[in-house]
């Protein structure tokens, strides 16, 4: 099973994942936790570059091939060996924030992002996705506050650091991937307290795994 979350900034999926990690491995499942970008040894370079401030001169194709290349390593080397091995992974981010951001937030074709996220993942796809969802403005005030009080402004605030009206696109492009993909994609409302966020997700993967 491979469950992806996805959201803006500061939507608390890093929270709701490592929930989801600890409920899975203490029902006694081998559970994977990892994240885009960042989830190999080749994307903890990478994440270095997509994220620091000073990289604010990436082109936006230079910038979307990193992602994927990020991406079919992470896939590769991580997440396909630990899926075939039987184990549970739940990736922080995967083929939807590069439709949402480079797509709808960057303005490259949808589509054309489509056929791109296949080549890197060659068939892995996620089974379950949560999309984490709020305003903007809350996302990104509690963004810029985690990345203070961790003081890593500067090494991974480069998408914190985009105009409010990025982010409104890129949340609108989230929502627009989930009424296409209803099958695969619940939308939660990240406004709510992390338990309560937290008990939709439980109940969904409860049922996803059979688990009563
Ligand atoms: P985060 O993992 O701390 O949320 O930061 C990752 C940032 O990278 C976030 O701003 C979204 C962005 N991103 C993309 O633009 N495209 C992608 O394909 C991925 C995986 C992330």
């Amino acid at each position: 099973m491979f469950i992806t979350f996805e959201g803006i900034e500061g939507c608390g999926k890093s929270t709701q994942a490592e929930l989801l990690r600890d409920y899975l491995q203490a029902m006694g499942y081998s559970v994977t936790l990892t994240l885009e970008p960042g989830g190999s040894r080749l994307g903890t370079e990478l994440r270095r570059l997509l994220l620091s401030l000073e990289s604010t001169d990436l082109s936006r194709e230079a910038e979307l091939f990193l992602y994927l290349a990020d991406r079919a390593q992470h896939v590769h080397q991580v997440i396909r060996p630990a899926l075939e091995a039987g184990g549970v992974v739940i990736s922080d981010r995967f083929i939807h924030s590069t439709l949402a951001y480079q797509g709808y937030g960057r303005d490259m074709d949808v589509d054309v992002l489509q056929r791109m996220n296949s080549v890197a993942v060659d068939g892995t796809l996620p089974d379950l996705t949560f999309l984490l969802d709020m305003s903007p403005q809350a996302g990104l005030r509690r963004a810029l506050s985690r990345n203070m009080e961790k003081s890593i402004a500067s090494s991974e605030g480069r998408f914190e650091a985009e105009a409010l009206d990025f982010h409104i696109r890129v949340r609108k492009g989230y929502l627009e991937l989930a009424s296409k993909e209803q099958e695969r994609i619940v939308i939660l409302d990240a406004q709510e307290s992390p338990e309560t966020v937290f008990k939709s997700v439980r109940e969904k993967v409860d049922q996803a795994l059979g688990i009563n």
